[in-house]
C-alpha cells in the first residue's frame, strides 16, 4: 500500500484555539494528518499548524465561516483531501444571554454555527468519510443539567446529542461510529468571563473532582473515541466534566 493510501486524515472544525486546537494537536500526535479548520483566527490557526509540525506531525489549514448559510458547502468544496477518516465537529459559540436578552439575530447566528453547520458539514463530508471512519461532536453537560443564563446555547447541545444518536444508528452500516463528548466548564476563551471573579471556585464547588477542566482533558477522550480502543463505542455522549452536578 502506498504512503498516501495509509495516511489517516482528521478534520477538526474550530481548531484555531481552545478545545479544537488541543484536539488537533492530540490527533496529530496520534499519527493523523490534521486539517485545522478556522473562521476568523487565521494567525492562531497557523500557530496550531506550526506547533503540530514542530512536534513532528503534519497539518493543513482550511478556512470557512460556519455562521454563513453557504459555509458548510464552502468548507466541503475547499477541502483538498480526497478522503478523511475522522470528523470532529467542534466549532461552536456560546452567547451568555438569557431569553429576555437574546435577539433573533443572535439566536440565528448561534443556531447556524452550533446546529445547522454541524448537520450540513457532516452531510457534505459523508461521501469523503471512509467506511469505518469516526465522527465526534462537541456537546456539553448543559444538555443534561440546567445552568442559568444560557438557555439557547444549552438547547443547541441537546440537538447535538440527539443527532449523534440518530446518525450512529444510520451510519453503523458503513462501520462509522458517531459519538459526542460533553465537557463541563473548560478553561478557554469561551469561558474566560465565567471563570473570573470567583467563578472558578464556584465551578469547582459543583464538581466531584478538584481542579479546572482543561482542553487536553477533552482531547484525550476524543483520542480514545477515534482510536482503536473506541471502535466498539457508538451513539454515546461521554461526560468530561470532572463529575459536575452528579
Ligand atoms: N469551554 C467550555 O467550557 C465548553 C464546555 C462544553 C462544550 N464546549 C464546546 O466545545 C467547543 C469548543 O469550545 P471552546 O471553549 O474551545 O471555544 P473557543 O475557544 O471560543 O473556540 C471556538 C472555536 O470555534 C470557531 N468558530 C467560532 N465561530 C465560528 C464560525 N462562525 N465559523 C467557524 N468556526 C467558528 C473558532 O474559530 P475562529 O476563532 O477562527 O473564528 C474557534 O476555533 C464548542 O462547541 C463549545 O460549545 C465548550
Amino acid at each position: 500500500m502506498s504512503a498516501s493510501k495509509k495516511r489517516r486524515v482528521a478534520l477538526v472544525t474550530g481548531a484555531s484555539r481552545g478545545i479544537g486546537a488541543a484536539i488537533a494537536q492530540r490527533l496529530a500526535r496520534d499519527g493523523f494528518h490534521v486539517v485545522v479548520h478556522y473562521a476568523h483566527g487565521a494567525a492562531e490557526a497557523r500557530d496550531v499548524c506550526a506547533a503540530i509540525e514542530r512536534a513532528g506531525g503534519s497539518a493543513t489549514l482550511l478556512q470557512a465561516d460556519l455562521s454563513m448559510s453557504d459555509g458548510p458547502q464552502y468548507l466541503a468544496d475547499t477541502l483538498a483531501e480526497p478522503h478523511i477518516d475522522v470528523l470532529v465537529n467542534n466549532a461552536g459559540i456560546a452567547p451568555f444571554e438569557a431569553i429576555e436578552d437574546m435577539s433573533e439575530g443572535s439566536y440565528d447566528r448561534l443556531s447556524n454555527v452550533n446546529m445547522r453547520s454541524l448537520f450540513f458539514v457532516t452531510k457534505y463530508l459523508l461521501p469523503k468519510l471512509r467506511d469505518g471512519g469516526r465522527i465526534v461532536n462537541l456537546s456539553s453537560i448543559v444538555a443534561r443539567t440546567a445552568f442559568p443564563g444560557i438557555p439557547a446555547y444549552s438547547a443547541t447541545k441537546g440537538f447535538v446529542d440527539v443527532l449523534t444518536l440518530q446518525l450512529a444508528a444510520s451510519l453503523g452500516e458503513r462501520g462509522i461510529t458517531v459519538n459526542a463528548v460533553a465537557p463541563g466548564v473548560i478553561e478557554t476563551r469561551l469561558t474566560t468571563g465565567l471563570l473570573e471573579n470567583g467563578g472558578a471556585e464556584a465551578v469547582q464547588s459543583m464538581q466531584a473532582l478538584a481542579g479546572v477542566g482543561t482542553p487536553d482533558r477533552v482531547a484525550g477522550v476524543v483520542s480514545f473515541l477515534v482510536g482503536p480502543d473506541g471502535a466498539w463505542t457508538t451513539g454515546q455522549v461521554i461526560d468530561v466534566s470532572g463529575g459536575t452536578k452528579l
